[in-house]
Protein backbone atom coordinates (compact mmCIF):
# COMPACT_ATOMS: atom_id res chain seq x y z
CA UNK A 1 0.00 0.00 0.00
CA UNK A 2 1.32 2.95 -0.94
CA UNK A 3 1.26 6.61 1.43
CA UNK A 4 -1.47 7.91 -0.29
CA UNK A 5 -3.66 4.97 -0.13
CA UNK A 6 -3.51 5.18 3.73
CA UNK A 7 -4.99 9.21 3.16
CA UNK A 8 -8.64 10.48 2.89
CA UNK A 9 -9.44 12.16 0.10
CA UNK A 10 -11.23 15.70 1.04
CA UNK A 11 -13.63 16.76 -2.07
CA UNK A 12 -13.72 20.26 -1.18
CA UNK A 13 -17.25 21.20 -3.56
CA UNK A 14 -18.12 17.46 -3.37
CA UNK A 15 -21.81 18.11 -2.91
CA UNK A 16 -22.29 18.93 -6.57
CA UNK A 17 -22.38 16.29 -9.54
CA UNK A 18 -18.93 16.41 -10.24
CA UNK A 19 -17.33 15.84 -6.73
CA UNK A 20 -20.04 13.54 -5.70
CA UNK A 21 -19.63 11.13 -8.64
CA UNK A 22 -15.55 11.15 -8.08
CA UNK A 23 -16.32 10.20 -4.28
CA UNK A 24 -18.63 7.59 -5.39
CA UNK A 25 -16.25 6.23 -7.59
CA UNK A 26 -13.69 6.09 -4.74
CA UNK A 27 -15.48 4.98 -1.96
CA UNK A 28 -16.64 1.66 -4.16
CA UNK A 29 -12.65 1.27 -4.80
CA UNK A 30 -12.32 1.08 -0.56
CA UNK A 31 -11.00 4.80 -0.31
CA UNK A 32 -11.90 7.29 2.65
CA UNK A 33 -13.64 10.01 0.90
CA UNK A 34 -14.64 13.49 3.28
CA UNK A 35 -17.64 15.69 1.21
CA UNK A 36 -16.91 19.14 1.80
CA UNK A 37 -19.60 21.55 1.84
CA UNK A 38 -19.80 25.40 2.75
CA UNK A 39 -22.28 24.34 5.33
CA UNK A 40 -21.47 20.78 6.79
CA UNK A 41 -25.37 19.91 6.69
CA UNK A 42 -24.88 19.37 3.48
CA UNK A 43 -21.57 17.95 3.80
CA UNK A 44 -23.38 15.29 5.61
CA UNK A 45 -26.48 14.44 3.68
CA UNK A 46 -24.17 13.73 0.64
CA UNK A 47 -21.95 11.41 2.27
CA UNK A 48 -24.91 9.21 3.28
CA UNK A 49 -26.37 9.33 0.74
CA UNK A 50 -22.77 7.92 -1.16
CA UNK A 51 -22.27 5.38 1.81
CA UNK A 52 -25.76 4.03 1.01
CA UNK A 53 -24.90 3.30 -3.03
CA UNK A 54 -21.47 2.49 -2.30
CA UNK A 55 -21.79 -0.35 0.10
CA UNK A 56 -21.68 -0.71 3.54
CA UNK A 57 -18.08 -0.49 4.42
CA UNK A 58 -17.91 2.81 2.20
CA UNK A 59 -15.67 5.13 4.56
CA UNK A 60 -17.80 8.56 3.54
CA UNK A 61 -17.97 11.26 5.97
CA UNK A 62 -18.84 15.26 5.51
CA UNK A 63 -17.76 18.37 6.93
CA UNK A 64 -17.36 21.84 6.29
CA UNK A 65 -14.78 22.79 3.66
CA UNK A 66 -11.97 24.36 6.27
CA UNK A 67 -12.52 21.42 8.35
CA UNK A 68 -12.19 18.79 5.26
CA UNK A 69 -8.71 20.80 4.45
CA UNK A 70 -7.83 20.56 7.79
CA UNK A 71 -7.80 16.81 7.79
CA UNK A 72 -6.70 15.59 4.85
CA UNK A 73 -3.36 16.50 2.82
CA UNK A 74 -5.18 15.11 -0.52
CA UNK A 75 -7.79 17.34 -1.81
CA UNK A 76 -9.95 17.25 -5.02
CA UNK A 77 -11.55 20.87 -5.74
CA UNK A 78 -14.68 20.80 -7.37
CA UNK A 79 -16.14 23.70 -7.24
CA UNK A 80 -17.66 26.49 -9.98
CA UNK A 81 -15.21 28.50 -11.85
CA UNK A 82 -17.07 31.58 -10.22
CA UNK A 83 -16.75 30.54 -6.64
CA UNK A 84 -12.71 29.26 -7.33
CA UNK A 85 -10.39 31.89 -6.00
CA UNK A 86 -12.79 33.33 -3.17
CA UNK A 87 -12.90 29.81 -2.01
CA UNK A 88 -8.98 28.81 -2.44
CA UNK A 89 -8.24 32.98 -0.45
CA UNK A 90 -10.94 31.51 2.15
CA UNK A 91 -9.27 28.22 2.48
CA UNK A 92 -5.86 29.33 2.71
CA UNK A 93 -5.30 29.42 6.64
CA UNK A 94 -6.82 25.77 6.47
CA UNK A 95 -4.57 23.94 3.82
CA UNK A 96 -1.85 22.21 5.23
CA UNK A 97 1.51 22.39 4.49
CA UNK A 98 3.14 19.89 1.78
CA UNK A 99 -0.46 18.55 0.62
CA UNK A 100 -1.61 17.58 -2.66
CA UNK A 101 -4.63 19.67 -4.60
CA UNK A 102 -6.19 18.19 -7.57
CA UNK A 103 -8.18 20.89 -9.75
CA UNK A 104 -10.86 19.42 -12.36
CA UNK A 105 -12.08 23.22 -12.18
CA UNK A 106 -12.84 24.06 -15.83
CA UNK A 107 -13.63 28.40 -16.45
CA UNK A 108 -17.09 27.74 -18.28
CA UNK A 109 -18.81 30.77 -19.21
CA UNK A 110 -22.17 29.17 -17.82
CA UNK A 111 -20.25 29.75 -14.13
CA UNK A 112 -20.99 33.04 -14.81
CA UNK A 113 -24.01 33.16 -16.70
CA UNK A 114 -22.56 32.40 -20.41
CA UNK A 115 -22.86 29.45 -22.64
CA UNK A 116 -21.63 25.99 -21.27
CA UNK A 117 -19.81 25.33 -24.33
CA UNK A 118 -17.36 28.02 -23.92
CA UNK A 119 -14.64 28.56 -21.54
CA UNK A 120 -13.50 32.12 -20.23
CA UNK A 121 -9.98 33.68 -20.60
CA UNK A 122 -7.89 33.45 -17.18
CA UNK A 123 -5.35 35.63 -16.75
CA UNK A 124 -2.36 33.33 -15.52
CA UNK A 125 -3.38 31.16 -18.06
CA UNK A 126 -6.02 28.16 -16.48
CA UNK A 127 -8.19 27.37 -13.96
CA UNK A 128 -5.51 25.25 -12.29
CA UNK A 129 -2.91 27.59 -13.03
CA UNK A 130 -4.87 29.96 -11.10
CA UNK A 131 -5.44 27.17 -8.29
CA UNK A 132 -1.71 27.31 -8.00
CA UNK A 133 -1.37 30.70 -7.39
CA UNK A 134 -3.78 30.84 -4.59
CA UNK A 135 -2.21 28.19 -2.87
CA UNK A 136 0.06 28.24 0.27
CA UNK A 137 3.67 27.85 -0.25
CA UNK A 138 4.07 23.79 0.13
CA UNK A 139 1.41 22.55 -1.56
CA UNK A 140 1.37 21.19 -5.23
CA UNK A 141 -1.32 21.22 -7.71
CA UNK A 142 -2.08 18.69 -10.40
CA UNK A 143 -4.88 19.82 -12.52
CA UNK A 144 -7.35 16.15 -13.56
CA UNK A 145 -10.55 14.81 -14.19
CA UNK A 146 -12.09 18.00 -16.17
CA UNK A 147 -13.28 15.71 -19.45
CA UNK A 148 -14.80 13.30 -17.16
CA UNK A 149 -18.76 13.32 -16.98
CA UNK A 150 -20.46 13.84 -13.78
CA UNK A 151 -23.71 11.99 -14.72
CA UNK A 152 -20.88 8.82 -15.86
CA UNK A 153 -19.19 8.77 -12.96
CA UNK A 154 -22.67 8.78 -11.08
CA UNK A 155 -24.04 6.01 -13.03
CA UNK A 156 -22.65 2.15 -12.34
CA UNK A 157 -21.06 1.49 -15.80
CA UNK A 158 -17.32 1.81 -15.98
CA UNK A 159 -15.89 5.01 -17.20
CA UNK A 160 -15.21 5.08 -20.59
CA UNK A 161 -12.47 8.09 -20.98
CA UNK A 162 -8.70 8.84 -20.68
CA UNK A 163 -7.90 11.29 -17.59
CA UNK A 164 -5.14 13.69 -18.64
CA UNK A 165 -3.41 14.85 -15.76
CA UNK A 166 -1.07 17.94 -15.62
CA UNK A 167 1.35 19.14 -13.08
CA UNK A 168 4.56 21.05 -12.86
CA UNK A 169 5.14 18.44 -9.54
CA UNK A 170 5.74 14.94 -10.09
CA UNK A 171 4.70 13.57 -7.38
CA UNK A 172 0.92 15.42 -7.92
CA UNK A 173 1.13 14.24 -10.87
CA UNK A 174 1.79 10.39 -9.80
CA UNK A 175 -1.04 11.06 -6.94
CA UNK A 176 -3.26 12.06 -9.18
CA UNK A 177 -2.85 9.52 -11.50
CA UNK A 178 -3.24 7.06 -8.89
CA UNK A 179 -6.49 8.44 -8.31
CA UNK A 180 -8.06 8.35 -11.70
CA UNK A 181 -6.88 4.48 -11.78
CA UNK A 182 -9.49 4.12 -8.93
CA UNK A 183 -11.99 4.77 -11.47
CA UNK A 184 -13.26 1.79 -12.46
CA UNK A 185 -12.95 2.02 -16.69
CA UNK A 186 -10.56 5.11 -16.54
CA UNK A 187 -7.65 5.21 -17.84
CA UNK A 188 -4.69 8.05 -16.38
CA UNK A 189 -1.85 9.69 -18.79
CA UNK A 190 0.65 12.13 -17.55
CA UNK A 191 -0.02 14.82 -19.72
CA UNK A 192 2.98 17.23 -18.73
CA UNK A 193 3.42 20.49 -17.33
CA UNK A 194 0.32 22.66 -15.44
CA UNK A 195 0.30 25.23 -18.36
CA UNK A 196 -1.04 22.53 -20.72
CA UNK A 197 -4.74 22.07 -18.29
CA UNK A 198 -5.81 25.25 -20.27
CA UNK A 199 -6.00 23.00 -23.59
CA UNK A 200 -7.80 20.13 -21.10
CA UNK A 201 -9.99 22.59 -19.25
CA UNK A 202 -10.77 23.57 -23.11
CA UNK A 203 -11.62 20.16 -24.12
CA UNK A 204 -14.47 20.31 -21.80
CA UNK A 205 -16.37 22.85 -23.27
CA UNK A 206 -16.05 21.23 -26.66
CA UNK A 207 -17.22 17.94 -25.38
CA UNK A 208 -20.25 19.81 -23.88
CA UNK A 209 -20.77 21.07 -27.20
CA UNK A 210 -20.69 17.47 -28.94
CA UNK A 211 -22.74 15.96 -25.83
CA UNK A 212 -25.53 19.11 -26.38
CA UNK A 213 -25.55 18.38 -30.14
CA UNK A 214 -25.97 14.15 -29.97
CA UNK A 215 -26.94 13.93 -27.04
CA UNK A 216 -24.74 12.21 -24.99
CA UNK A 217 -21.91 11.85 -22.16
CA UNK A 218 -19.14 11.61 -23.85
CA UNK A 219 -15.61 11.37 -22.95
CA UNK A 220 -12.20 11.10 -24.28
CA UNK A 221 -9.52 8.65 -25.42
CA UNK A 222 -6.21 8.98 -26.65
CA UNK A 223 -5.07 6.35 -28.35
CA UNK A 224 -1.41 5.40 -30.08
CA UNK A 225 0.74 5.59 -27.16
CA UNK A 226 2.68 3.32 -25.57
CA UNK A 227 1.55 0.78 -22.90
CA UNK A 228 3.56 2.59 -19.98
CA UNK A 229 2.37 5.64 -21.26
CA UNK A 230 -1.52 4.61 -19.25
CA UNK A 231 -2.26 4.21 -15.96
CA UNK A 232 -5.04 1.46 -16.44
CA UNK A 233 -8.18 2.00 -14.10
CA UNK A 234 -9.91 -1.35 -12.54
CA UNK A 235 -12.25 -2.67 -14.95
CA UNK A 236 -15.47 -4.35 -14.11
CA UNK A 237 -17.58 -5.58 -17.00
N1 LIG B 1 -20.41 18.43 -13.99
C1 LIG B 1 -19.51 17.81 -14.75
O1 LIG B 1 -19.82 16.93 -15.58
C2 LIG B 1 -18.06 18.15 -14.59
C3 LIG B 1 -17.09 17.30 -15.12
C4 LIG B 1 -15.75 17.62 -14.96
C5 LIG B 1 -15.38 18.80 -14.31
N2 LIG B 1 -16.35 19.63 -13.84
C6 LIG B 1 -15.94 20.87 -13.16
O2 LIG B 1 -15.96 20.56 -11.77
C7 LIG B 1 -16.45 21.69 -11.04
C8 LIG B 1 -17.70 21.25 -10.27
O3 LIG B 1 -18.70 20.86 -11.18
P1 LIG B 1 -20.20 20.61 -10.68
O4 LIG B 1 -21.01 20.36 -11.88
O5 LIG B 1 -20.20 19.62 -9.57
O6 LIG B 1 -20.51 22.09 -10.11
P2 LIG B 1 -21.65 22.67 -9.17
O7 LIG B 1 -22.68 21.67 -8.88
O8 LIG B 1 -22.09 23.96 -9.77
O9 LIG B 1 -20.81 23.04 -7.85
C9 LIG B 1 -20.22 22.06 -7.05
C10 LIG B 1 -20.30 22.50 -5.60
O10 LIG B 1 -19.52 23.68 -5.41
C11 LIG B 1 -20.07 24.44 -4.33
N3 LIG B 1 -20.19 25.82 -4.78
C12 LIG B 1 -21.08 26.33 -5.65
N4 LIG B 1 -20.87 27.65 -5.83
C13 LIG B 1 -19.83 27.97 -5.02
C14 LIG B 1 -19.15 29.17 -4.73
N5 LIG B 1 -19.48 30.35 -5.33
N6 LIG B 1 -18.14 29.15 -3.85
C15 LIG B 1 -17.79 27.99 -3.24
N7 LIG B 1 -18.39 26.81 -3.46
C16 LIG B 1 -19.40 26.81 -4.35
C17 LIG B 1 -21.44 23.84 -4.02
O11 LIG B 1 -21.31 23.11 -2.81
P3 LIG B 1 -21.85 23.68 -1.41
O12 LIG B 1 -22.99 24.61 -1.72
O13 LIG B 1 -22.28 22.44 -0.72
O14 LIG B 1 -20.67 24.37 -0.81
C18 LIG B 1 -21.70 22.89 -5.15
O15 LIG B 1 -22.45 21.76 -4.76
C19 LIG B 1 -16.70 22.79 -12.05
O16 LIG B 1 -15.58 23.64 -12.14
C20 LIG B 1 -16.89 22.03 -13.35
O17 LIG B 1 -16.56 22.80 -14.48
C21 LIG B 1 -17.67 19.32 -13.93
Amino acid sequence: MSDRTRRAIAVIGGTGPAGTGLALRWARAGETVIIGSRDAARAEQTAEAIRKRAGANAQVSGMDNSAACAASDLLVLTVPFAGQAALLKQLKPAIRSGSVLIDATVPLAASVGGRASRTLGVWQGSAAQQTAELVPKGVTVAAAFQNVSAEVLNGDDDVDCDVIVCSNDPNATQVAMELAAKIAGARAIDGGKLENARIVEQITALLIGLNLRHKGHGGIRITGLPDSAYKMGLVTK
